[in-house]
C-alpha cells in the first residue's frame, strides 16, 4: 500500500526477465551497443527483457575500467576467453575489429551464447562459414549487426515491397560513400580502412548497402565489380611507410535473381562526404529513395496518384505511431536518430532470444553476414578476372 512521501521499489517483486549481456569491445561500437542496451527499458513500454551489463571486454584495464563503470557494468574481462565462460551472461555482443570476430564467436557459440557479432561477419568466406556453422551446431541465436534494417525509413520501404506497391522492381541503385581516406597525406592511423585489421571500404562499408540490396530486393545472382586502391602506400603516425591492399572505392553491376538490376558503389576517398549511405529503387508503380543523412524521411513517388498535377516524389516523415519500429521514448513526430537502428535491432535479438523467434527475416543472420561474405568475395574476384560471376552459396 502505498504511503506518504518516499516509497521504495520492491525489485524482487517486479516479474519481468533480466538477461545478462557481455560486449566485447569498448570503442565505437562498443559505446553504440551499450547506449542502445541502456535505452531499451525506457524506449519499450514492454520490453522483452531489462538487458543486465555483466560485463564489458578489451585488452587495456585501466581504459576498459573507465568506460565500462560510466557506462553502469557490473565487471570487465581484459581476455576475452574467460568472459566467454561467465555463466551469467547469455548474450555475447562482439564489437571488436573484424579480424576478431571469429575466434570468439565460435568459442562462445560452444558455450551456448546466444551472439550478436558487428558486421562484416568476418575477413574471409572460410572465416564466416565457421561461424555460422558453430551457431548452427550450438542452436544459438545468432545476428550480425546490420543496424540500418532496423531504421523506421527503411523497414517502411520493405514493408511497402512486400505489400506489392511497387509493383515489378527493375533497378537498385545505392552508395555508401565517405571521405576519410581522401588526403594521401592523412595518416594510416586515421584511415580506418587502410590500418589494423586493413579489411577496406568494401567490406567495411559495403556490406552495408550489399545487405540493403538482398534485404529490399532479393537474393542476388550475379555480380561484376571493379575494386581500386588509389594509395597503396601511406605514412603512419610514426613516420613509417604502410603497404595499403584494401580497396579504398568499388563499383558494382549486380544482377538479382527476380530480374533486377542495380549498381552498388561504396568509397573511403569521396571527398566532402561524411556518411553518405543513399538508396534508390524504380518498381513499375512506384520509386522508392532513402538517405541516411535524412534519415526521418522516404521519398516516395507512385505512378497511381489518381491526380496528374500533383505527381511527384513525396517526402514522408517517418515518425508517426503507424510508422514501423515507432519508438515510444518520443512523442510521434519527434525526429530519430542514427543511434535508434542499434536500439531496434539489439531490442529485436533480445526478444527472439526471450520468446525463441527467428532472427529473420527483418534481423541479418549469420548465414545473411556468411552470404554477403560470399558476395564479397565474387566481386573481389571479379574485379582480378574482369568477368561477370555467378553467386553460389
Ligand atoms: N554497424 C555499424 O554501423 C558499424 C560502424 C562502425 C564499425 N562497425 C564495426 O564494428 C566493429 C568495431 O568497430 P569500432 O569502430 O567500434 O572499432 P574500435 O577500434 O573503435 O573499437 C574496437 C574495440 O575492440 C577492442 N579490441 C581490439 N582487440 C581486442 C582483443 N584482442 N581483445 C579484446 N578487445 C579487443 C579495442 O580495444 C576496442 O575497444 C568492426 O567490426 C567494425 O567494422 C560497425
Amino acid at each position: 500500500m502505498a504511503r506518504e512521501g518516499f516509497n521504495e521499489i520492491d525489485y524482487s517483486s517486479i516479474g519481468i526477465r533480466r538477461i545478462g549481456i557481455g560486449v566485447l569491445g569498448y570503442g565505437f561500437m562498443g559505446k553504440v551497443h551499450s547506449n542502445a542496451f541502456l535505452k531499451i527499458p525506457f524506449t519499450y513500454e514492454t520490453p522483452p527483457a531489462i538487458p543486465e551489463l555483466v560485463a564489458m571486454g578489451g585488452r587495456n584495464k585501466t581504459k576498459l575500467d573507465d568506460t565500462a563503470w560510466r557506462f553502469g557494468y557490473r565487471g570487465v574481462y581484459t581476455d576475452w576467453r574467460r568472459m566467454v565462460e561467465d555463466p551469467r551472461i547469455e548474450i555475447i555482443d562482439n564489437c571488436t575489429p573484424d579480424n576478431l570476430h571469429h575466434a570468439p564467436s565460435i568459442a562462445a557459440a560452444e558455450r551456448g551464447k546466444h551472439l550478436i557479432c558487428e558486421k562484416p561477419l568476418a575477413m574471409t568466406v572460410q572465416e564466416a562459414k565457421e561461424m555460422l556453422d558453430a551457431v548452427k551446431k550450438a542452436k544459438v541465436k545468432h545476428m550480425c549487426c546490420h543496424n540500418y534494417r532496423f531504421i523506421p525509413a527503411v523497414r517502411l520501404a520493405r514493408k511497402l515491397i512486400e505489400e506489392g506497391a511497387l509493383g515489378m522492381i527493375y533497378q537498385f541503385r545505392a552508395c555508401y560513400l565517405q571521405e576519410v581516406g581522401h588526403d594521401p597525406a592523412s595518416p594510416s592511423e586515421n584511415v580506418w580502412y587502410a590500418t589494423g585489421t586493413k579489411s577496406g571500404v568494401l567490406l567495411g562499408i559495403g556490406c552495408h548497402i550489399i545487405d540493403m540490396a538482398r534485404f529490399l530486393v532479393g537474393e542476388i545472382r550475379a555480380v561484376s565489380g571493379m575494386v581500386k586502391t588509389f594509395n597503396p602506400v601511406r605514412r603512419n603516425a610514426a613516420g613509417g611507410e604502410e603497404a595499403v591492399n584494401a580497396d579504398e572505392g568499388n563499383i558494382v553491376l549486380v544482377e538479382f535473381e527476380n530480374g533486377a538490376i542495380g549498381t552498388l558503389e561504396s568509397s573511403g576517398v569521396s571527398t566532402g562526404r561524411k556518411n553518405h549511405h543513399a538508396w534508390e529503387i524504380n518498381g513499375s508503380k512506384a520509386s522508392l529513395c532513402f538517405d541516411l543523412e535524412d534519415l526521418n524521411h522516404l521519398h516516395v513517388y507512385s505512378a497511381e496518384v489518381p491526380v496528374r498535377e500533383i505527381m511527384g516524389f513525396s517526402n514522408v516523415t517517418v515518425t508517426e505511431a503507424y510508422h514501423p519500429l515507432h519508438a515510444v521514448i518520443l512523442p510521434q513526430g519527434h525526429n530519430a536518430g542514427w543511434e535508434y537502428g542499434h536500439l531496434h535491432a539489439l531490442n529485436h535479438f533480445i526478444d527472439c532470444v526471450v520468446h525463441d523467434r527467428p532472427v529473420e527475416p527483418y534481423g541479418a543472420s549469420f548465414e545473411d553476414g556468411y552470404k554477403v561474405q560470399v558476395i564479397m568475395e565474387k566481386i573481389q574476384e571479379s574485379s582480378k578476372s574482369g568477368k561477370r560471376i555467378e553467386i553460389r552459396y
